[in-house]
C-alpha cells in the first residue's frame, strides 16, 4: 500500500459571503486553508452563474495561497489566457465540455498553469486514459455541479480508487468536490484523493474562528 499523500484542503469560496469576498479569502487563508478553490459557473454548462477572470484578479492580492480555478463552463478554451493572467495557478476544465481535451490541457500548461480535468458523477473514467501524462490533477465531482450544500454521492470513493490505480506512479493530484464534511472526507482521502474541496463545511459559522475549527475537523477526521 502506497504512503498516503499529504492532505490539502481547498475551501470553496462559493459558500463564502460574496459581499466581502476578499476578506473571506484572507480569513480562510489565516484559518489554515492550503488552496483557494474558485468555482466559475457560466449559466450554461451548469444552471448557476458566479464570476470570472475580473473577480479572480480583484481578489488575487488578498492571499498568497494557490489559486485553484474550477471552470464549470461550456467553452473553457475561450478565456484560458484571461484566467492565467488573473492569477489562477490550477485551471480545471470539465471533460464533458472539451471536444479536444488533449489540446486544451496543453494550452493550460503552455500558459504556465497546472492542468486539471473534472468528471461529473455519471461520467466514466476511461476518457482519461490517453491524457494521463498531460494532467496535474483529476477532480472527481461528488455532487452534480452547480450548487453548494448538496449531499455527497457515495460512488465517488470507488471512482477515486479506480483513478488512483489508473494513474500508477504518476505524481497527479486527485481532488474531490461536493458534500465534503468530516464524515465523508476520510472515505475519499483513504481511497486515494489528496485535495479536498469544502464549501459549506468550511464556511459554516461565518467567522474566522469557525473556519479554523471547521478545517481542523476535516484534517482530524482524515488523520
Ligand atoms: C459545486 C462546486 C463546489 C461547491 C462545493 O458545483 O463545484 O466547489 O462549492 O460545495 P459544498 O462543499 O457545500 O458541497
Ligand atoms: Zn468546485
Amino acid at each position: 500500500m502506497a504512503q498516503p499523500r499529504p492532505l490539502l484542503i481547498a475551501p470553496s469560496v462559493l459558500a463564502s459571503d460574496f459581499g466581502k469576498l476578499g476578506a473571506e479569502i484572507a480569513a480562510v487563508d489565516r484559518a489554515g486553508a492550503d488552496w483557494i478553490h474558485l468555482d466559475v459557473m457560466d449559466g450554461h454548462f451548469v444552471p448557476n452563474l458566479t464570476f470570472g477572470p475580473p473577480i479572480i484578479k480583484a481578489v488575487r492580492g488578498t492571499t498568497n495561497k494557490f489559486f485553484d480555478a474550477h471552470l464549470m463552463v461550456s467553452n473553457p478554451d475561450a478565456l484560458l489566457g484571461e484566467y492565467a493572467a488573473a492569477g489562477a495557478e490550477m485551471i480545471t476544465v470539465h471533460i464533458e465540455a472539451c471536444t479536444h481535451l488533449h489540446r486544451t490541457l496543453a494550452a493550460i500548461r503552455e500558459l504556465g498553469c497546472k492542468a486539471g480535468v473534472s468528471l461529473n458523477p455519471a461520467t466514466p473514467i476511461h476518457g482519461l486514459e490517453y491524457v494521463l501524462d498531460q494532467l496535474d490533477m483529476v477532480l472527481v465531482m461528488s455532487v452534480n455541479p452547480g450548487f453548494g450544500g448538496q449531499k455527497y454521492i457515495p460512488e465517488a470513493a470507488q471512482k477515486v480508487a479506480a483513478i488512483r490505480h489508473m494513474l500508477g506512479e504518476r505524481d497527479v493530484h486527485i481532488q474531490v468536490d461536493g458534500g465534503v464534511t468530516p464524515e465523508t472526507a476520510p472515505l475519499v482521502y483513504h481511497a486515494g484523493a489528496d485535495v479536498l474541496v469544502a464549501g459549506s463545511a468550511v464556511f459554516k459559522g461565518g467567522e474566522e474562528s469557525a473556519y479554523k475549527a471547521n478545517i481542523e475537523a476535516i484534517r482530524q477526521a482524515c488523520a
